[in-house]
Order: C-alpha cells, then structure tokens, then sequence
C-alpha cells in the first residue's frame, strides 16, 4: 500500500476517534471522569508510533525499566517523542484536558511516583532524545536524555575526553543533574549542574527553549541548577568537555573491621585534608549489611577511590597521598582494583554489579549533612549514625524477605563548594540570585546517604519508611544529647533524599522565593506543579 493511502486511511481513524473523543470531553473538560484515556487517544491519533499502550513493547521497556519496581506504576499510556515540539504539543494536550502525567529520564530516582503515574495520568518519557554530539570545537557536547552517563562517557572515550557526571555510568542523566549532580569531578569543577553550556526546554506553554546563562532564559538556568522538576522538560543538555583521557579508580573492600571509629577516622582525615589539597581526588566511603546468608549480622566496609589522571603516567604508579588516607594499614584492605582506566571502562567494570538490584525496590534516605569542623566530634557524630543505624536495621525489617543496604558518608570538599558559588549568570537588567539555588557556604562537608534495597512487595513500604525515619529522628536526638547540633547543616541534597523529606526546607529562604518566583514566571497556571505532581516542589515549600 502506498504510504499516502495509509496516511489518509489514518487521517479518517484519526477524525473518527477525534469526534468520539469530543463527545466526552469537549464542552466539559474539567469533568471529563478519564482525562488520561482521552489525552492518550489523542496522542495516539497525532502520534501513533510513539504513543503506547500497556502490553506493547514500547510501553514495557519504559513503564518498567527502573532503578526501583516501585517505580513500575503503569500509567494510561507512554508518550516517547523524539522532537522537542512534539513534547511540546503533548504538553499543551495534557493541559487541555486536565490530564495528570509524569516526566521521567534513567528512572533511576528510588520513588515510585517521582518519575511514574500510576493509570490516572500519562508518563512521558526522556527515551526518545538519544542525541550525543560533540560541538565542533570539542568544549561541549550535546546529549539527550536518554542516554546514561555512561554512553555519554563511551562517547567522548576516543577523544579523551569526559563531562562532570555520574560517578556510576549506570546512573540517569537529566533527574541528576536538576537536583545538583554530584560527580568525581566535582572538587575541581562544582556540581554537574555548574557545568552545563545550555538545556532545550518544553515549557508549560508548550513552547521551547533554548536556554543558557546568557540569554533572556538566565533565570531559569539558575533555576535548573538545583531547583528540581517545576520548572520544564529538558530535551537536550549542553555539557562541557574537559580533556580527561585516563582516570585512576577503584573499589577497595576492607572486610569487617572491628572498630568503625577506625574507619571514620579515616574518612574524616580525607575530608579535612586530602580533599583540601588535592581537587583531583575524590572518595565514596559505603558500610553494608544485609540479611543474606553471606552478609547476615556483618558490616563490611568499602572505599570507591579516584584520582583525576593516570597514575601511573604522572606519578610513577604510587597512589595519591590525598588518597592516603584510606589505605593506612589500619584500613586491612584485602582486595582492590584502584588502577588507571578510562571513565568508560570504569563504567562498564561496575555496570555488572548495579545489575544485581534488578527487579528490587530501592529507598534513598539522607538523614543530615555534616558540617566537617574537627575531627574527634566528627568523629563522634559518624559512630552515632552507624550505631543507631546498624543496631536498629535488623529487627526493624526482619519482615523482609530479602533486603541490604548501605551507609555512605560522603565528603564534599570547601573548595568544590566555592567552585560552584561563583556567579555564571550574565545578563544585562536581570536581577539573577548568586550562587546557585542550594546556596551552600564552601565548607567541608560529609552528605550521609542511607540507601535499602528489597525485595518487589508493596506491603514492605510502610515498615522501611518507618526504619529510616525512626532512624533519623534517633540520631538527631543523640546529635544533640551530645552537644553536637552545631555540626548539622540544614542543607540535605536533593537526589538523594526520600520523598518524607523537606528538601526545599534545607535551602535558603531567599533562594526558595527566587525559585517560586521564576516557577511562577515560566508557568503560572502550575502545569509542571499541579499536572504533574511527582518531584519536589519548590511551590509547596
Ligand atoms: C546507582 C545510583 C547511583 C547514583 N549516583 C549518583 C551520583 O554519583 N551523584 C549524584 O548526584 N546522584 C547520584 N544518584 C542519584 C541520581 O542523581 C538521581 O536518582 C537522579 O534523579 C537520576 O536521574 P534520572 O534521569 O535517572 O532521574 P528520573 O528518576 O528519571 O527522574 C528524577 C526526577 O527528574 C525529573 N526528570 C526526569 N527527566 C526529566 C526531563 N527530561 N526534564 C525534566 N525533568 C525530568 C523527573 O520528573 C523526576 O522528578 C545515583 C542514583 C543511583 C540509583
Ligand atoms: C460540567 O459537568 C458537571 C457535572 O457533570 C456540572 O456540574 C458542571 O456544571 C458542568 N460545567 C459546565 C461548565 O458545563
Ligand atoms: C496485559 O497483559 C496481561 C497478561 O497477558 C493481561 O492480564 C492484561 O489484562 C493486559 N493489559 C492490558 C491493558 O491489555
Ligand atoms: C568478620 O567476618 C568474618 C567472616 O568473614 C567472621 O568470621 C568474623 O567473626 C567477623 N568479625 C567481626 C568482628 O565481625
Ligand atoms: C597510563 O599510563 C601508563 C604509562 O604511561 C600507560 O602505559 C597506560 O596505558 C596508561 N593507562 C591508560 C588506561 O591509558
Ligand atoms: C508481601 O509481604 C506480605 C507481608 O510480609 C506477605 O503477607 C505477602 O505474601 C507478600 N506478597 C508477596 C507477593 O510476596
């Protein structure tokens, strides 16, 4: 058949739908009982290749590929355009009929209706933008978000280059880098999001965007630098390149050891010093347990080192003394693979373990960040998360099936926090807020992480939410029994908190009105709000 007979043929369905469709919708919207089936069958009938329903091959890969089953909602269809006007229309659709949807990229946020919709709404979805292209000057490159970071990484592998991303290459691009974006690269360039040229939005109008620093956009620029999910849907990001050809990284396990005050020591002596003389290094400390016959009733420790360059080129294959630290005896590493490799190869070398969570749920929870003042309360404060952490987990989910998990006390250093205050906005007329929106002072900092992986069983929901928040609010009472309130900083980041967490209340005041400000700007029928109600909110703050 000729493909304009097919196009007719489709023109005519398309009408008849349409006209079946106005018999519901069209004088009443807001009463429609199903705006979601109405705004998928007109998506279908202008869209048809990328529009899916439940059971079609397109509609399983993105209504189930997450990081957490939570996630596997399934909404009333899935929307994967591949043109930013075309995300553009489905917006102004959604919109016409009230239609409640969901945005998402990798999937990899640990919430279900985050980056989901359960068959009330609509999901659209980043997969259709696979866009990866280095500018002609080779200082940045455009990626879609569909990519993970580590096809951008593989990408930019011949030219030896690199972008400030994931420090796992399984990890999502476009969630990432809006809620901040903590990278390897971060001591020496700032956050992820201080390290993007430009962004293609959809904004609530329908209409897109090219925005950068410079131009009339530059206050939704700032916003998108840690601001979160109000304020657009990105179909393209502009990343800068930086010649990285070889990194040097790897996992040492260090077994059980018996003394955590040992461990933090550790962690808290790199934190204070490695990090601070030495913007090429970078280290992700993790304790797991979990109740697996191997695991049952033992914390085992590991240390993610990495250094900026091949170490064997530039420093005759002895390992950075900022990175020391980790690797005093004390530390009995008994298995590492710290080595020079491309970030590429770093990222498939991980990408089989990441696997393994597969089919899991997963919660992310950050109970406090630390302010790093001196050792021995640091000290302190990191023995009371671990003890009242590792005392309570076992009991509290011996319901579970399957679960573990990990701690993570991650230290941010001063300088990448001044790294990232520095104004990049420049625009004539346009008052733009300094620094980005989470407005951190440049101190030493540790983000603690807690995160639990289980087994796919809804009912086990409520028994985690209430581990991790019976948790928090225990240490935070010790915290303060102890005199130690003063080490909290209010700021907790964004992409690695549970959805019972206040995020916006961890930022400044006045970076939060700037926020609802341009929110209010850019979409002030609260479309990407109140349509859209998964993420955190900077109008509800
Ligand atoms: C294994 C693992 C490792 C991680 N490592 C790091 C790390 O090193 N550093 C770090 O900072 N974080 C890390 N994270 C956290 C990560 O940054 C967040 O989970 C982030 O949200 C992932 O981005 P995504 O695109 O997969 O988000 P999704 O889960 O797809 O979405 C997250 C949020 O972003 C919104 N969103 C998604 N796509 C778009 C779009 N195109 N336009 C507008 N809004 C959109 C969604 O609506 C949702 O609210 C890690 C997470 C995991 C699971
Ligand atoms: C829409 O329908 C509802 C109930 O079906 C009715 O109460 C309402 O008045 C209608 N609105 C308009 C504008 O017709
Ligand atoms: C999808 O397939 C499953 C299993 O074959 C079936 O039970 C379900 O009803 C189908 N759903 C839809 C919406 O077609
Ligand atoms: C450490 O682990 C080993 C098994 O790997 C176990 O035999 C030993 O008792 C553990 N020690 C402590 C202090 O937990
Ligand atoms: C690191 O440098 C050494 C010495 O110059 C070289 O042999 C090696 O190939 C480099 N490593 C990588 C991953 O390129
Ligand atoms: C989920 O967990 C509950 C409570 O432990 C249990 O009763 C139920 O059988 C589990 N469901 C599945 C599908 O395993």
């Amino acid at each position: 058949m000729a493909i304009q007979q097919l196009a007719m043929l489709f023109a005519v369905s398309s009408a008849i739908q349409k006209a079946a469709l106005a018999s519901f919708t069209s004088n009443n919207l807001t009463h429609n009982p199903f705006p979601a089936q109405a705004a998928c069958q007109e998506l279908q009938a202008l869209y048809p290749a990328v529009t899916h329903y439940p059971n079609s091959t397109g509609y399983v890969q993105d209504n189930e590929d997450f990081w957490s089953q939570a996630s596997a909602l399934g909404p009333a269809c899935i929307f994967t355009p591949a043109r930013a006007e075309d995300l553009g229309h489905a917006v102004q659709i959604l919109k016409s009929f009230s239609s409640p949807f969901a945005m998402r990229g990798g999937g990899h946020m640990p919430i279900g209706d985050f980056n989901n919709i359960d068959s009330t709404g609509v999901l659209l979805s980043s997969s259709g933008f696979k866009q990866l292209e280095l500018e002609g000057d080779g200082h940045s490159v455009h990626v879609g978000p569909s990519n993970h970071w580590q096809d951008v990484y593989k990408y930019l592998e011949p030219e030896g280059k690199v972008v400030v991303g994931g420090r796992l290459g399984v990890v999502g691009i476009p969630g990432f880098v809006i809620g901040g974006g903590i990278s390897f690269f971060s001591a020496q360039y700032g956050w992820a999001s201080n390290n993007v040229k430009s962004y293609t939005v959809v904004l609530a109008d329908g209409s897109v965007a090219k925005v950068t620093p410079e131009n009339c956009y530059a206050d939704l620029f700032w916003a998108l630098r840690g601001g979160g999910n109000s304020f657009g849907l990105i179909t393209d990001l502009e990343l800068k390149a930086y010649d990285v050809p070889v990194v040097s990284v790897g996992i040492a396990n260090h077994g059980n050891i018996t003394d955590p005050s040992v461990y933090y020591g550790n962690v808290v002596d790199f934190a204070l010093y490695g990090q601070t003389a030495d913007e090429k290094a970078s280290v992700i400390p993790v304790i797991n347990t979990g109740n697996s016959a191997r695991q049952s009733g033992i914390i085992s420790y590991t240390t993610y080192r990495f250094w900026s360059g091949n170490i064997s080129a530039e420093l005759g294959n002895s390992t950075p003394a900022s990175l020391s630290y980790l690797q005093r005896p004390e530390m009995r590493i008994l298995k590492d693979n710290f080595a020079p490799k491309t970030m590429h190869g770093w990222s498939e070398e991980t990408a089989p373990t990441f696997s393994k969570t597969k089919g899991l749920r997963q919660r992310f929870f950050t109970p406090l960040t630390l302010r790093v003042k001196d050792k021995a309360r640091t000290v302190v404060a990191l023995e009371v998360i671990h003890r009242v952490y590792f005392d309570a987990i076992a009991f509290a989910l011996s319901e579970l099936d399957v679960w573990f998990t990990g701690v993570s006390p991650f230290p941010m250093s001063a300088r990448s926090l001044a790294t990232s205050a520095r104004k990049i906005n420049t625009v004539e007329g346009m008052t733009i807020p300094r620094g980005d929106p989470m407005g951190l002072k440049p101190e030493n900092l540790i983000v603690v992480e807690f995160s639990v992986s289980y087994s796919n069983n809804g009912s086990y929901e409520p028994i985690v939410t209430d581990f991790l928040t019976n948790a928090a609010r225990q240490i935070r009472v010790e915290l303060s029994q102890k005199g130690l309130d003063g080490l909290i900083a209010p700021w907790l980041y964004l992409n690695d908190a549970d959805k019972s967490q206040n995020v916006f209340g961890g930022y400044p005041e006045d970076k939060v009105r700037a926020l609802q400000q341009i929110r209010h700007k850019y979409d002030p029928d609260r479309v990407f709000t109140d349509l859209m109600p998964g993420g955190w909110k900077v109008a509800h703050a």
